[in-house]
C-alpha cells in the first residue's frame, strides 16, 4: 500500500534532514517568473501574478506563497541548491522533472545539470484553455525540464510516456491552488516511477503531484512551506489514502 509524509519548512533547510532514497523529485518550483521586466517579476505577489479570477474560489480566497521574487541569477543558483539536495537522495537512474515557464526554461535546464543530473529533455503540458492574445503567439504552454541521476535503468515492464500532456489547470470547487497542476497530466508523469516507488516534491502546494502519486500506486515525500497549504496537502491526501483503502 503506498504511503506519504508531508514535511511543512523550507525545502533548503529541510531535504539536507532527509535520508530516505527515492526513485523521482516531481516538482513545481514558484517559477519566479510572471513579469516582463524584473521590477514587475520581483516585486508583486504570487497571487497578483498568477491569480485570473479576482482570487476567490467557491467563497475563500487562495493563499498567497512566497518564494516567487528572485531575479535571475538567484533564481538559477537557489533551484540549483534544492535540485542538488533532492539529488543526494534519488536512487541511480531515478528522474528529475521539474516544471517551468518559457521565461525560465534556460535557468531551469542550468539548474538540473548544476545539480548533477543528466539533462534529457524538454517535454509540454499543453493548456488548452490559454487566451488567445491578438498579433501575438498563443501563450499556451508550459515545460517539463527531465533528467535523471545517471544512466537511466529500463525495467522489466518499462513505461512509454508521451513529451506532450495537455489538461487545464483546475477550476472552481477543485481549485486549491494559486498554480495548482492538473491531476491528470502529474498521474501520468509520475510513472516514471516503478510501482511502489517513491515520489518527492520539495514544493508540493497542495499536493498534486502526491495525489497523482497515491492513485498510481506510488508512495510520496513532499515539503510545502506554507503552513496553509501544508495542511491542505495533508488533507488532500489523507482523502485520496482513505479512498483507496476502502
Ligand atoms: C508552484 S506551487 C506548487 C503547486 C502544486 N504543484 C499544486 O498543484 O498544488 C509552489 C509551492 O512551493 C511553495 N514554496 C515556495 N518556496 C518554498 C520553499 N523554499 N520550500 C518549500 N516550499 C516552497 C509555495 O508555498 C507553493 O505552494
Amino acid at each position: 500500500m503506498p504511503d506519504w509524509t508531508l514535511h511543512q519548512g523550507d525545502a533548503l533547510t529541510l531535504l539536507p534532514t532527509l535520508n530516505t532514497p527515492v526513485d523521482a523529485v516531481i516538482c513545481d518550483p514558484p517559477y519566479n517568473s510572471g513579469g516582463r521586466t524584473m521590477t514587475e517579476r520581483t516585486s508583486r505577489t504570487a497571487r497578483e501574478k498568477y491569480l485570473t479570477e479576482g482570487g476567490r474560489n467557491h467563497g475563500h480566497d487562495l493563499g498567497d506563497f512566497t518564494g516567487d521574487n528572485r531575479d535571475q541569477r538567484s533564481y538559477t543558483a537557489w533551484l540549483s541548491l534544492v535540485l542538488a539536495e533532492s539529488y543526494r537522495l534519488i536512487r541511480p537512474g531515478g528522474a528529475a522533472l521539474v516544471f517551468t515557464d518559457w521565461r525560465q526554461l534556460p535557468a531551469t535546464t542550468d539548474a538540473l545539470q548544476a545539480a548533477g543530473f543528466t539533462w534529457r529533455g524538454v517535454a509540454v503540458w499543453h493548456k488548452p484553455i490559454a487566451r488567445p492574445q491578438p498579433g501575438r503567439l498563443r501563450q499556451d504552454c508550459e515545460f517539463i525540464v527531465w533528467g535523471s541521476n545517471g544512466a537511466m535503468i529500463p525495467g522489466n515492464d518499462p513505461v512509454y510516456l508521451p513529451g506532450h500532456f495537455t489538461g487545464s489547470q483546475p477550476r472552481g470547487d477543485t481549485r486549491l491552488h494559486i498554480t495548482q497542476k492538473p491531476e491528470d497530466v502529474m498521474r501520468q508523469l509520475v510513472r516514471i516511477v516503478p510501482l511502489d516507488g517513491i515520489v518527492l516534491d520539495p514544493f508540493a502546494g497542495s499536493g498534486t503531484t502526491g495525489a497523482a502519486a497515491l492513485a498510481e500506486g506510488r508512495s510520496f515525500i513532499g515539503i510545502e512551506q506554507s503552513a496553509t497549504y501544508a495542511q491542505r496537502t495533508r488533507d488532500r491526501l489523507a482523502t485520496v489514502a482513505a479512498t483507496l483503502a476502502v
